[in-house]
């Protein structure tokens, strides 16, 4: 049986309406550095599906990359994010995007943004992949705390933009092929109906597909999947990237230790002791995050361990307590003193690199829907992102939508008006009856299991399998809570997830193959496209 088109039944005649010029989908740094930059004659709506202050951007530890010191050139960050994506950037996407880092930057500090300083500059810092120093930070490791303050607090002082939290977007309402709004759900509303001159979706990654992650519980996969339904195509969804250092403690919710503190000089070591990066890439511990998560894995297997351990008790306690007061807060709450104690970690999943394809502007490719940030394939990251290249992407594909959105919106004349469009499900049942939990819990660990940093061709067809099994009967129900619309929106992106990394017979960036160890640029120097659903 097909998927249905929307999660739930409608019917126009009968919901309640809202009218916006722009329709903005999530408020990470993407959505709302969008929001920043339209027109204030057009109305602008900005909807998240929790806290307005609950995305991945509020989360980020390390920083934002540009080049901002004289000693460094556009052109390194350039080839370091080429070197990063193994072959696939867009060279277009790479320059535009890295050449822009700066100004937006600028503008972040014009915002309210308060960077650390060293006597009186930016403080840069290093990242894996990163040939110079040149990451921004705040508060030590919480810059996406620091950041997302100072921009939500901006947009709340913005006349023309409305800003709401806890409306989950069910799906993407499109008339003629058209993006016209969104069907959304409120608890105490129940269904509503928004119609939008334009639509910018920025409602990010898919990390909770993977039992293993660093992504917080919001991040599954609901835009990715709604344009999906609505018919918009997706790229390169093999490639979800493993970052390498999550702290393994039990109970720890698998907290992120940034990259940033192996780029002020801290090592790996395996359970004896070993720095076992020395031998296995001439960048050591800041060798870009594909090698590094790969690396990780291969030296769990052999010395039979869950985890390695990162070490900074070489480094000066009184810099390490300043630079990530964060980290050191979160691992005190487990008896550990970083500048001492070493941490245990191992990869889990960390960022989507596939997404919505978008172009230069950050159309879609359905008419009046733009995308921004990590619900899209920018061609920024190729086949693995460059460490805190994913801030700067939000910020200046954000930027872009909202001018082309803007000048597209007042093309359209007239009143905005609903439309009769309505909905009957194929099928009336319910989700009641369901354990959505325990559904959820399979397919997050299934991913880990056979869909994670090394794959084969037999655990792949496996997954295929039990996802498919699962969708069968998950995808055709009516559900009536969050948990359950969530369910299926992380059955339907782990099913493209899957075809892609079934597709693509080589190893390249993120995607490692144990059956196909190498990368092939005579087959595999390409995209996997996605097409969207076909709708009727
Ligand atoms: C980190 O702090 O390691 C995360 C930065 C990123 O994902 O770009």
């Amino acid at each position: 049986m097909s998927p249905n088109r929307f999660l739930a039944s409608f019917d126009a005649r009968d919901a309640y309406h809202q009218f916006t010029d722009i329709l903005i989908i999530g408020a990470g740094i993407a959505g709302i550095r969008a929001a920043l930059e339209i027109p204030a004659d057009l109305r602008v709506l900005v909807l998240n599906k929790d806290r307005l202050d609950e995305s991945n951007s509020t989360y980020a530890q390390g920083g934002i990359a540009g080049v901002l010191s004289p000693q460094d050139r556009f052109e390194n960050h350039i080839d370091d994010t080429h070197v990063a994506g193994a072959g696939l950037c867009d060279p277009k996407v790479v320059e535009m995007v890295i050449r822009e880092a700066p100004q937006q930057i600028n503008d972040l500090i014009r915002f309210g943004v308060k960077f650390d300083l060293e006597q009186g500059e930016l403080a840069l810092t290093r990242e894996g992949g990163h040939s110079h120093r040149r990451i921004v930070h705040a508060l030590g490791d919480a810059t996406g705390h620091e950041v997302m303050r100072a921009i939500i607090e901006r947009a709340r002082k913005t006349p023309n933009i409305t800003l709401r939290g806890e409306t989950f977007i069910l799906d993407l309402l499109t008339h003629e092929g058209r993006c016209v709004g969104a069907m959304v759900w409120r608890e105490g509303v129940g269904v509503s109906l928004i119609w939008a001159r334009q639509v910018i979706l920025a409602s990010g990654g898919c990390g909770m597909v993977y039992r293993e992650t660093t992504n917080p519980p919001v991040a599954t996969g609901d835009g990715m999947a709604a344009a999906w339904r609505a018919g918009a195509e997706l790229c390169d969804m093999e490639f979800m990237q493993f970052h390498p250092t999550v702290l393994y403690v039990a109970g720890s919710a698998r907290s992120l230790i940034s990259e940033a503190v192996r780029g002020e000089g801290a090592y790996l070591r395996d359970v004896n002791g070993e720095r076992f990066m020395l031998a296995e890439d001439p960048r050591h511990e800041l060798a870009p995050r594909d090698v590094v998560s790969q690396a990780i894995f291969r030296c769990m297997e052999r010395t039979q361990h869950p985890n390695v351990y990162l070490d900074l008790s070489h480094l000066d306690p009184a810099r390490v307590a300043e630079r990530f007061p964060g980290i050191s807060k979160v691992c005190r709450s487990f008896g550990l003193d970083i500048a001492k104690d070493k941490i245990p970690v191992r990869p889990g999943a960390h960022y989507m690199v596939g997404g919505l394809t978008v172009d230069l502007q950050g159309r879609t490719t359905v008419p009046g829907l733009w995308a921004a940030g990590e619900v899209t394939s920018s061609g920024l990251h190729g086949a693995n992102r460059l460490a805190s290249n994913s801030l700067i992407e939000g910020l200046v594909y954000g930027t872009l939508c909202a001018r082309g959105a803007a000048s597209e919106a007042c093309r359209l004349p007239g009143e905005l008006h609903a439309l009769p469009l309505s909905y009957r499900m194929s099928t009336l049942d319910s989700g009641e009856s369901l354990d959505v939990t325990d559904l959820t819990n399979s397919l997050r660990s299934l991913m880990v299991r056979n869909m994670g940093i090394v794959r084969d061709h037999r655990r792949m067809l496996e997954a295929k399998r039990d996802v498919e099994f699962w969708c069968r009967y998950v995808l055709p129900r009516e559900f009536s809570t969050r948990a359950g619309w969530e369910l299926q929106n992380l059955l339907t992106v782990a099913r493209l997830m899957i075809d892609a990394a079934l597709a693509r017979q080589e190893s390249r960036g993120t995607h490692f193959r144990s059956d196909f160890p190498t990368r092939d640029d005579a087959h595999w120097l390409r995209h996997m496209v996605s097409a969207g659903m076909r709708t009727a």
